[in-house]
């Protein structure tokens, strides 16, 4: 079935369904790894949201979650390797296997800095599981455990992701009109 398009939209990239099915795999195989293990599922606010609440409803192991918020990323600054961390885990990473959600790599700076971050707390294993790779854009050379989707370069948005702020709420990946991306 096909989403309505928003009239800032010029095509769609990846489709709500599509999303969906490939995120249970996920699931499904995180589920497999961390069997009896109550894995501490780490997300990153605020465009991890809906990856990482439809990733927990596929997972059946008993896990935990926490959350953390860095500044974030504009695509007019394009600001890399520098993360602000706003708001911290509250939960001791200390001997707990951590399963890192991310939204997406691009350069991979954001990543590689969080990493180096939560492994100094001393977890008993740490991975990344990541809905969107942009791998032609990689500074860091970062594998995630568990990968979603790869993407062209291109500047996308929905399923979390933003432009100013706007369109997160969007149930599929979409591209920006170009009259959008230069308005004032
Ligand atoms: P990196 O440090 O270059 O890997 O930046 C990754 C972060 O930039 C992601 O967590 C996103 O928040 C943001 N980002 C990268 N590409 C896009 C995009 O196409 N649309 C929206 N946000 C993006
Ligand atoms: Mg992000």
């Amino acid at each position: 079935m096909s989403d309505p398009i928003h009239p800032d939209i010029e095509r769609v990239l990846i489709e709500s369904d599509t999303l969906q099915a490939r995120i249970s795999e996920m699931g499904a195989a995180i589920s497999n790894d961390y069997a009896g293990k109550r894995p501490l599922f780490v997300g990153v606010l605020k465009g991890v949201l809906f990856f990482l609440a439809d990733l927990l409803r596929t997972v059946t192991v008993p896990l935990e979650v926490d959350f953390m918020a860095i500044t974030s990323y504009s695509p007019e600054t394009r600001e890399h390797g520098l993360v602000r961390i706003t708001k911290d885990l509250e939960t001791s990473l200390k001997d707990r296997h951590v399963l890192f959600i991310e939204d997406m790599i691009d350069t991979g700076l954001t990543l590689g800095y969080l990493l180096k971050l939560l492994s100094a707390r001393e977890p008993a294993s740490l991975e990344v599981a990541v809905l969107f790779d942009k791998p032609s854009r990689r500074l860091l050379n970062i594998k995630p455990r568990y990968l979603g989707f790869r993407l062209p370069d291109l500047f996308v948005v929905g399923y979390g992701l933003d432009y100013r702020e706007q369109y997160r709420n969007l149930p599929y990946i979409g591209l920006l009109k170009t009259a959008v991306l230069q308005r004032k």
